[in-house]
């Protein structure tokens, strides 16, 4: 096994004899921030592979959420790129990202509660075209998000906060991106439901897309991620194979916390988000009451 680095480098292989497959996603060197305030991100690099899934995991504060903003174009970088499939896309906004590929999935519960899992899964497909792929693409996400398929016709607000989940993949798998942003996927549910969701993060990896993750739940998600990246203070501060950073014990005291069975028993999110030296803004949102009203998908 290769040792974790250290340092604000990209990271893209998951063991050093294994053949790196080309990136499909690239930030380099990110620097970003909101208005005239200090920057939060300063030369953050981070790749990701086709059919891998790199984890982002830090204290609360450390930039996680405004890597996906910046990934998706949800915020604008003040310096730096943003490559998919090598191609440069730093400064599009988040329509063209998507159309080019990106999803993001927020934070939080973001169906339509008012319409059925059905109509909120096409609405992810409402820009493609040929209906046949779009019954195609149905099929595939009933098939995988196993809940999407049973509950099909429910109306989505009836469904529980992991089913809401799925259907939340589900809508974003629809447009077959080439990358996944998923930002704290499992924050409100129970460990069960957790790892039926890291299940099938997992195969949406096995279907070849390549996921950009960031949890609380840094341990369990650094056993099912293949790359994982610690961040602080705005870069990368360490990164290896998310295997390598979960065998490394200082690491693991410092950043992940209490001990695998501890931290999966109790459910308790780990050190490394817990809250600790740099609680959240006032004006941050607080996590998990997002959208929930149908508002906005
Ligand atoms: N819309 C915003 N306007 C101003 N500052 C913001 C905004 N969103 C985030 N910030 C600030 O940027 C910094 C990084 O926030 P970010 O949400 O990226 O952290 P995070 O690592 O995702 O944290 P958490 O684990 O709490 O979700 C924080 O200091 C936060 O207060
Ligand atoms: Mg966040």
């Amino acid at each position: 096994m290769s040792e974790p680095r250290t340092g604000t480098g990209a990271t893209s292989a998951r063991a050093d004899n294994e053949q790196v497959p080309d990136p499909v996603f690239e930030i380099r060197d990110i620097e970003a921030g909101y208005g005239r305030a200090a920057l939060v991100l300063r030369g953050l690099s981070v790749t990701v592979t086709a059919g891998s899934v790199v984890c982002l995991v830090g204290p609360n504060g450390a930039g996680k959420s405004t890597v996906l903003k910046v990934a998706s174009g949800l915020l604008a970088p003040r310096s730096g790129s943003v490559l998919l499939k090598g191609a440069d896309v730093t400064g599009l906004g988040t329509r063209a990202l998507l159309a080019k590929g990106i999803a993001h999935v927020l934070q939080g519960h973001s169906v339509f509660r008012e319409m059925t899992v059905e109509e909120n899964v096409r609405l992810g497909a409402y820009t493609v075209g040929d209906a046949e792929l779009v019954e195609q693409r149905c099929a595939r996400v009933r098939e995988v998000f196993p809940v999407v398929g049973e509950r099909w016709d429910a109306t989505a607000g009836l469904l529980s906060g992991g089913q809401q989940k799925q259907v939340e993949l589900a809508r974003a798998m629809m447009l077959d991106p080439a990358v996944v942003l998923l930002d704290e996927p499992s924050m409100g549910l129970d460990p069960k439901t957790t790892t039926a969701l890291f299940d099938q993060i997992a195969r949406m990896r096995e279907l070849g897309t390549a996921v950009l993750l960031v949890e609380q739940n840094a341990r369990r998600a650094l056993e099912m991620a293949d790359v994982g990246c610690v961040l602080d203070l705005g870069r990368v501060h360490i990164s290896g194979p998310a295997a390598d950073l979960l065998a490394d014990p200082a690491l693991g005291r410092l950043y992940l916390g209490a001990a695998p069975n501890a931290s999966a028993a109790s459910g308790a999110p780990d050190a490394a988000t817990a809250p600790g030296p740099r609680p959240p803004a006032d004006d941050e949102p607080p996590t998990n009451t997002a959208p929930d009203d149908g508002s906005r998908p």
